[in-house]
C-alpha cells in the first residue's frame, strides 16, 4: 500500500518509535535490514566526510558488506582487534553487538568501542536488527545503556510485516535525505510497526520472553545456554559449530518443535504451555540422539 506522497503514518509512527527508544529524534524507513544498514554507513559517510567502516558482525547480503578497500570486517567477538582498527580515517563502526555467546563482559566492550569511536572522531552504528525488541524496546543500546550515533531496527518491529528503519540525530540524518525506495513508506509495514510500539507499551514483553527464556534454560540446563531472550544448543554457539546439532534438532522437530541448530527467540505468541513441552522435548530429544 503505497501512495505518490509521504504518508502521516510515516511521521506518526516515527514519532512512535523515537518516544519509545527515548534517544533519537528522526527516522528513515525502508523495508529490509540489509537496507536499513547500507543507509546507516552512507549517512556516515556523508556526515564525517570519511569513507572506511569498521564492521562487525552480520549486517546484510550487499556487496557493499564484503570486505574491501573501504570496509574492514572483524570476526565476532574479536573486540580488541576491533578497537585497534578503528582510526582517525574511520566514519563508523557497524556492529551486531551480540549473537548467540552470552558475554558477561559485553557493556565494558561496548563502552571501550564506544570511546575509541570518541578519541578517534569515527560513529558508532549499532545494528539491533535481531536484538531489537528482543533484549529490551531498543535492543542491546537500551539493555547497556549505551547511546549509539544510529542505530537500525527491524525484524521483530514489523512482527512479520516487511519495514526496517535507520534511527538517529536530526543533525545526522540530515544526511539521509538520499535513502530513496519506493516502498520504503508503504503502509502496512508501518501499520504493525504502530501495532508492535502500541503492545510493547500497554503490555510486559520483553519481561516475558526473559521469563520464559529463564525457564527454559533452567529446564535444561546442559542442552542450552546463552541469553534468556535467545537459547542456543551448548557447542552449537556459531555457525561453524551448529552443524552438529542437527541430529539433536531433528529429534526436537519429530516431537512437534522447529528450533535453529545456532538459537532460536523466544516469543512473545509462546504460552507456558509450549515452553514446558519445548523443554520436554529437548531434554528427551538429548536423551535420543545423546
Ligand atoms: C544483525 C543483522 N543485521 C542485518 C540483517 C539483514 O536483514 P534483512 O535480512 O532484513 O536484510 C540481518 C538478517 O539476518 C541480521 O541478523
Amino acid at each position: 500500500v503505497t501512495f505518490s506522497l509521504p504518508t502521516r503514518l510515516e511521521d506518526e509512527v516515527a514519532q512512535d518509535l523515537c518516544e519509545a527508544l527515548t534517544w533519537p529524534e528522526q527516522v528513515r524507513w525502508v523495508k529490509t535490514g540489509s537496507e536499513a544498514t547500507v543507509a546507516a554507513m552512507m549517512i556516515a559517510r556523508r556526515a564525517t566526510g570519511r569513507t572506511k567502516i569498521v564492521s562487525m558482525g552480520y549486517h546484510g547480503w550487499h556487496e557493499c558488506h564484503q570486505p574491501g578497500t573501504w570496509l574492514v570486517n572483524v570476526p565476532m567477538g574479536q573486540w580488541e582487534t576491533l578497537c585497534e582498527a578503528i582510526d582517525c580515517t574511520t566514519a563508523a563502526v557497524l556492529l551486531e553487538p551480540t549473537r548467540n555467546v552470552w558475554d558477561h563482559d559485553l557493556e565494558q566492550k561496548l563502552e571501550d568501542v564506544r570511546g575509541r569511536c570518541h578519541q578517534t572522531g569515527a560513529l558508532l552504528i549499532m545494528d539491533e536488527m535481531v536484538t531489537g525488541f528482543r533484549w529490551a524496546v531498543g535492543g542491546i543500546s537500551e539493555y547497556h545503556r549505551i547511546t549509539p550515533d544510529l542505530a537500525c531496527y527491524g525484524k521483530a518491529l514489523g512482527n512479520g510485516y516487511p519495514i526496517a528503519c535507520v534511527v538517529g540525530s536530526r543533525h545526522l540524518m540530515q544526511h539521509a535525505v538520499s535513502v530513496s525506495s519506493t516502498f520504503g513508506g508503504e503502509c502496512i509495514g508501518l501499520a504493525a510497526a504502530r501495532a508492535v510500539l502500541e503492545v510493547y507499551q500497554t503490555e510486559p514483553v520483553i519481561g516475558t520472553l526473559r521469563h520464559f527464556g529463564l525457564r527454559l534454560l533452567k529446564a535444561c540446563p546442559e542442552t542450552l545456554t546463552g541469553w534468556p531472550v535467545h537459547p542456543v544448543f551448548v557447542g552449537g554457539e556459531d555457525y561453524t559449530t551448529s552443524a552438529r546439532m542437527i541430529p539433536l534438532v531433528r529429534a526436537i522437530a519429530r516431537r512437534g518443535h522447529l528450533t535453529h541448530p545456532s538459537g532460536f527467540n523466544i516469543m512473545y505468541a509462546h504460552t507456558g504451555k509450549d515452553v514446558d513441552s519445548l523443554a520436554h522435548a529437548i531434554n528427551e530429544g538429548r536423551g535420543e540422539v545423546g
